[in-house]
């Protein structure tokens, strides 16, 4: 049986940390870092998202700002909206929750952001950044899965390591953070052939379809170390629905050597490391340093 990688504690050392290192700028710096979270429309998901994000933020002692526009909302209301927060001196982190209405470009709201306040990492320039082996604002769930990794080996160098999806949110930064940790990378998808066999050469498996426990058993390698990012909702037995990865964890964790349970994996993980970007963009803005 695998060992369970406990992503929900790893998380709370993290908060702990951060709330710390906030506690350090605001005694010694009077400085209080400040996240902003836009949400456009309703989708019920999103909303949950970003309460969570909202509560914790200010757990961690720093500001929350929360603005919702209404699913009508324009892409010019919106690039307003991103013009008054870049200006805003207290405002050291901005968020655009996705996906976002479709009479509004994505790509173009995401670069209308001040890098150094882009806390997901999707503004082009970090993108570049990261790609090119000079991080500055690291996307949040890669981030996450880096530290999972991290905490379980010293050196990653030489592993085999095996993405299964290409979005810009998670598979492409996440590839380029194991590349740059020295991993051998492959980036699978649906189209890859073979795909069974391909995640079967994996040391590291990650698994970010978004589709409810396609990865079995059959497809890890023994021993292999697994990392879960699905976050999907499916009908159980009795009436009700309850939260599964894109891993069949039931099968996986009878052959892998370590894996990440969903809930408590990556999960967790992807609102902590927010909260250590705010702070990170908070310093760089204010030029400070602090332990993070
Ligand atoms: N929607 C789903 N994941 C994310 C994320 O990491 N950042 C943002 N802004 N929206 C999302």
């Amino acid at each position: 049986m695998a060992e369970i990688i406990d992503g929900k504690a790893y998380a709370t050392r993290l908060r702990a940390k951060v709330a710390e290192a906030v506690a350090d700028l605001k005694r010694n710096h009077g400085l209080t870092p400040g996240l902003a979270v836009v949400l456009v429309g309703e989708n019920p998901a999103s909303q949950v998202y970003v309460r969570n994000k909202a509560k914790q933020t200010i757990e961690a002692g720093m500001e929350s700002l929360a603005y919702r526009l209404p699913d009508t909302t324009n892409q010019g209301e919106l690039l307003e909206q991103l013009e008054a927060l870049n200006a805003d001196a207290n405002v050291h982190g901005i968020l655009v929750q996705l996906p976002l209405p479709k009479q509004i470009d994505s790509h173009a709201i995401i670069n209308a952001i001040d890098p150094r306040k882009d806390v997901d990492g999707f503004h082009l320039s970090n993108v570049g950044l990261l790609s090119t082996g000079n991080p500055n604002l690291v996307p949040c769930t890669p981030l996450g899965c880096m530290m999972l990794l991290q905490d379980r080996y010293d050196d990653l160098s030489g592993m085999s390591a095996v993405v299964v999806g290409r979005s810009n949110i998670v598979g492409k930064p996440l590839a380029s953070l194991l590349l740059a940790a020295h991993c051998t990378i492959t980036i699978a998808h649906s189209r890859t052939k073979n795909l069974a066999a391909v995640c079967r050469r994996a040391d590291i498996l990650v698994a970010a379809v978004g589709r409810a426990q396609m990865i079995t058993g059959e497809w890890v390698k023994p021993g292999a170390t697994v990392i879960d990012v699905g976050i999907n909702r499916i009908d159980s037995d009795d009436g009700k629905s309850r939260l599964v990865g894109d891993v069949d964890f039931e099968s996986a964790s009878k052959v892998a050597g370590a894996i990440t349970p969903v809930p408590g994996g990556v999960g967790p993980m992807t609102i902590a490391c927010l909260l250590r970007n705010t702070v990170q963009a908070a310093c760089t803005i204010d030029n400070l340093t602090v332990a993070l």
